[in-house]
């Protein structure tokens, strides 16, 4: 079967600088930045996408690129016969998992554009947003309604195909994701008392930055260029041996960020501008905006806009999240595309509709004290992603070993890379070590071993996941602890 590629350096941004630019960017950043303090917060961001994201971000593409396969293809390639491969299927199934409630996210997002595009959203009054709010998620039909839309159009685009299907759309939605962007920035920082909104974004005060804060922006550098969970590699094995993989890696980066930057120029002024609470946390964008919007002139034309805004930047995530699964289904199975496609599709609707329902009629049920969409959120961002994120740096850099990831970053010779040396220390030693920090804090899964006894299954799922990650490197029987390069 002939594998399909990009087509041109422009497609590869934008697809790239799409799966990265999503929820996150728009959603969770502000959000967090709001909690955490805003510049400060936002410096400490900074370091963690240079230090940490950067380093693995090029990891990732290089091994994609150098074999040309998906994930599982990936590692089999590079070490046939070894337990490696699990580390694939373990970015497959992650991205499984978060395509399954990314796209419930999405789909009140698609939901909000109907509400505010006939102007029932911005008739609502500010004490009710809360209630509207929980209405939608907690529904039934109109989520798994909206839900459906999302994923259908998502696998319709990842049938087409990489040139055809993601890279053209992601090259016409990228730019008008940024065009509006402008509008809607041109908007709230013109409003009166916009200024104060633009100060708690740029100037820095680091009393308010909090360890917990520091370990978010780590955390969430990770989450936003979409690392550790294969999709950066599986968008590397698009990607022609001539391409410059360096510059391709810092122009996604940047891009990213500033993305994020701008969606926090949106809605900070505006929050301020109307004297309302940036602290809001994930209610920030569905409740406190909303009222922001039904007290500006033309709220109802500039609501529609920031929603579909939002609804770009999650449909250019979630094609990513998909093409992850069906890289894997179409090569390793050796099925059609279109059919691998639409059953995955299917198989991701039907627990998106477990998710759907467990924020409302299915509530009850609870894994480990969460419901089952909180815990499988718990599941991927605190525990599977940095675990994919340990595996590929240990892999990368002491497995395959770092000499053949410059090679790859070179393009055997062509772009000379000067920071090789510090980027194979960071590979090595700053990303897992970092990454460690985050998982050791986020799954609490020392004091599992503190108090023994205690009865919360989440330590011992940490700990269990440990023992696997231990188990991997053991098996494999590499020279793990050994500085000697291949
Ligand atoms: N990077 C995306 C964001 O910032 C999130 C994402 C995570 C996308 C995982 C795909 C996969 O929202």
């Amino acid at each position: 079967m002939k594998r399909d590629n990009f087509g041109s350096k422009l497609g590869i941004l934008a697809a790239a600088a799409g799966s990265a630019v999503g929820l996150g960017n728009i959603w969770k950043f502000p959000y967090i930045t709001g909690e955490n303090g805003g510049a400060a917060f936002i410096l400490v961001y900074l370091f963690c996408i240079v230090l940490v994201g950067m380093p693995i971000m090029l990891t990732e593409f290089s091994l994609g690129r150098k074999t040309q396969k998906n994930a599982v293809g990936t590692y089999k390639e590079l070490e046939p016969n070894k337990p490696w491969y699990l580390s694939g299927v373990l970015g497959v199934f992650t991205s499984f998992i978060i395509l399954s409630f990314y796209a419930v996210i999405a789909g009140w997002i698609f939901s909000y554009i109907a509400s505010a595009a006939s102007g029932e959203l911005t008739q609502i009054e500010p004490q009710q947003l809360g209630g509207y709010f929980e209405s939608i998620n907690s529904g039934v039909i109109r989520p798994i309604f909206w839900t459906f839309a999302v994923i259908a159009l998502t696998a319709t685009i990842v049938i087409l195909g990489i040139k055809t299907g993601i890279e053209k759309c992601s090259k016409v939605l990228m730019p008008v994701l940024v065009l509006l962007l402008g509008v809607l920035i041109v908007r709230s920082v013109t409003l009166d008392g916009a200024s104060k909104g633009l100060e708690f974004l740029f100037k820095p005060d680091f009393s308010k930055l909090t360890k917990e804060g520091i370990l978010e922006a780590l955390g969430h550098s990770f989450y936003s260029l979409s690392l550790g969970m294969a999709i950066i590699m599986t968008y590397g094995s698009y990607i022609n041996k001539k391409e410059n993989l360096l510059k391709l890696a810092f122009q996604v980066t940047i891009a990213d960020t500033v993305i994020a930057l701008m969606a926090g120029m949106v809605i900070f002024p505006a929050v301020f501008a109307y004297g309302l609470e940036p602290t809001s946390g994930p209610g920030l964008i569905f409740i406190t905006l909303p009222a922001v919007f039904a007290a500006m002139p033309l709220g109802r034309f500039f609501a529609t806009l920031f929603f579909v805004l939002i609804a770009i930047a999650a449909i250019t995530s979630t094609i990513s999240l998909m093409e992850v699964v069906v890289a894997f289904v179409t090569e390793q199975f050796n099925v059609g595309r279109k059919k691998a496609t639409i059953g995955i599709a299917l198989a991701v609707f039907i627990i998106s509709i477990v998710n759907n329902m467990s924020m409302g009629p299915w509530g009850g049920i609870k894994l480990f004290g969460m419901n089952i969409f909180d815990f499988l959120d718990f599941l991927t961002s605190k525990i599977l992603l940095p675990v994919g994120g340990v595996l590929v740096c240990v892999f990368a850099g002491w497995v395959w070993g770092t000499k053949n990831i410059i090679k790859e970053i070179e393009s055997d010779g062509l772009y000379p890379f000067k920071w090789a040396r510090t980027c194979s220390f960071l590979i090595k030693y700053l990303a897992p070590l970092a990454i460690i920090i985050i998982f050791i804090n986020s799954t609490e899964v020392l004091s599992y071993f503190k108090k023994g006894t205690d009865s919360n299954m989440v330590y011992f799922l940490g700990s269990l996941v440990v023992f696997m990650v231990a188990l991997i490197l053991l098996k494999s029987k590499r020279r793990v602890f050994s500085s000697e390069d291949k």
